[in-house]
């Protein structure tokens, strides 16, 4: 399918060939401006942007880069390519011709998966929505509003799915998107972590490395999936997925290269002078990554869950990378997990394998955090110092799944409400650390100027020089 880039709705999936979808979302579209002016990036829709723009998913025009005003970004609905003859690749279809339609008996599953992968997109946006006003840079405000306007199309490819596929329903999901709001009493976003606010730049930076992530995976989970067209939006919203967690991987080595410095300067590590040389201490850094690395956790779902089994049996949603496991059915495997034993230590029990994706995908996750942490710590190694950030185990701070609320150390060790109330302030963010942290965002918006908490970055974005205008007022 050609992709028409001149068109109101960029696209590649021939919306000029469908008039009644076409207009359904022609509909849709002032809709959506409505939500980007009143809850997405404020004050700076008169600025012109250095943005990166999908004009089709080829290599030459998925990545197109110019100045933009970002209420005129093109949102277009762009799908990967189709391959030839694709067959589903796991569960008890395995092997048959995947579906270019929703077939009746998943229709509600499906709908439930997209409109809640949907959901993430917008709430991001509205978590973000100040943080251009404490930018470091101009290089990391364009890359805020670079994750900004791309959201915004994530929302487009699932809004598109809802309405090419699920009918009147679909399009109710559709406005529904628009209605629910981070952090609302009455109407929030449906996952928790979407309603956290992110109110400065070290949370942003903790977000779009960790929970960008869980976004990579969910993603990748559903490229899998036997429904086509989800498979081929999710294929290519995973090319632009990429520069969020780069923004986020690169943000916080930067915030910790910048402390390092610092450390070296005073000729010590101790948190209060560094507090008082405007840096953020290494502590702090690691409560932030504890708090949003066991909040992503939570977005896997439980550790064994029968919606997961039944997604995994039907075709729905499936593993990462399913190519690379040797059983695509697990109709007799098995999974150990570890349990709180409800005494103070852990069990093991055997589940099925099927039951157990959650859990398959969150460890793969983990493992994928984990290499963000080597480079982190590299910095600390080659400065010579000791101190090393480490992720939390995964039964650390759970809401969701085996180990919701039950207390136990960074390290997984179950311990006492006592002890771990004893110790919170020192593995979680306090109000003061978080004050602290509020204290230093203060915007910098001269050209190559960069705030005195962080690094520069090594590089600037498409080549360009890191003191390039990357964004221009008006
Ligand atoms: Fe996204
Ligand atoms: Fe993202």
């Amino acid at each position: 399918m050609e992709s028409n880039y001149q068109d109101r709705i960029p696209n590649n999936v021939g919306l000029g060939t469908n008039r009644t979808l076409q207009r359904a979302l022609e509909h849709w579209q002032p809709e959506f401006l409505n939500w980007w002016h009143g809850l997405g990036p404020s004050d700076f829709n008169a600025s012109s942007v250095y943005l990166r723009t999908a004009i089709s998913v080829d290599t030459k025009g998925w990545a197109t880069f110019d100045y933009v005003k970002m209420p005129d970004y093109r949102w277009g609905i762009f799908l990967a390519q189709e391959a030839t003859d694709r067959r589903v690749g796991f569960g008890d279809h395995f092997g048959q011709p995947v579906w270019q339609q929703v077939p009746g008996e998943h229709r509600s599953t499906l709908r439930r998966l997209i409109v809640t992968q949907g959901d993430t997109e917008p709430a991001s946006v509205e978590q973000q929505r100040l943080l251009g006003h404490t930018a470091p840079s101009l290089y990391d405000l364009r890359n805020l509003f670079q994750v900004n306007v791309e959201e915004g199309r994530h929302l487009w490819a699932m809004v598109y799915l809802l309405h090419a596929y699920f009918g009147r329903d679909g399009r109710e999901e559709a406005e529904e998107l628009l209605e629910r709001h981070s952090g609302d009493a009455d109407k929030p976003r449906i996952l928790s972590t979407f309603n956290e606010p992110i109110s400065d730049w070290l949370s942003f930076y903790m977000f779009t490395y960790f929970t960008d992530r869980d976004g990579k995976f969910q993603l990748k989970s559903l490229a899998e999936s036997s429904f086509d067209p989800l498979s081929r939006t999710c294929k290519f919203m995973l090319t632009e997925e990429a520069h969020h967690m780069f923004v986020g991987d690169t943000g916080i080595g930067r915030v910790i290269k910048r402390t390092i410095e610092v450390m070296k300067e005073l000729g010590n590590d101790d948190p209060i002078a560094l507090r008082k040389a405007g840096v953020v201490d290494l502590p702090t850094i690691q409560k932030y990554l504890n708090f949003w690395f066991s909040s992503s956790l939570d977005l896997f779902g439980g550790d064994s869950s029968s919606n997961a089994a039944s997604y995994f049996a039907n075709g729905l949603k499936g593993r990462p990378d399913e190519i690379k496991y040797e059983d695509h059915f697990e109709r007799e495997s098995s999974f150990t997990l570890e349990l709180p034993d409800g005494k103070g230590g852990v069990r093991e029990e055997r589940i099925p394998m099927r039951n157990a994706v959650n859990e398959v995908v969150r460890e793969a996750y983990v493992r994928d955090c984990e290499k963000g942490l080597a480079r982190w710590n590299r910095h600390l190694e080659e400065a010579g110092y000791p101190y090393r950030m480490t992720l939390p185990s995964t039964r650390f701070r759970r809401t969701v799944g085996s180990w919701a609320n039950v207390p136990t150390k960074p390290d997984g060790t179950p311990i006492s409400r006592e002890e771990l109330n004893a110790h919170l302030d020192e593995w979680l963010p306090t109000s003061d650390d978080r004050a602290y942290v509020h204290s230093l965002m203060k915007g910098v918006f001269e050209r190559g100027k960069m705030a005195s908490w962080i690094a520069p970055p090594e590089r600037g974005i498409n080549t360009q020089p890191v003191d390039f205008e990357y964004v221009i007022f008006h």
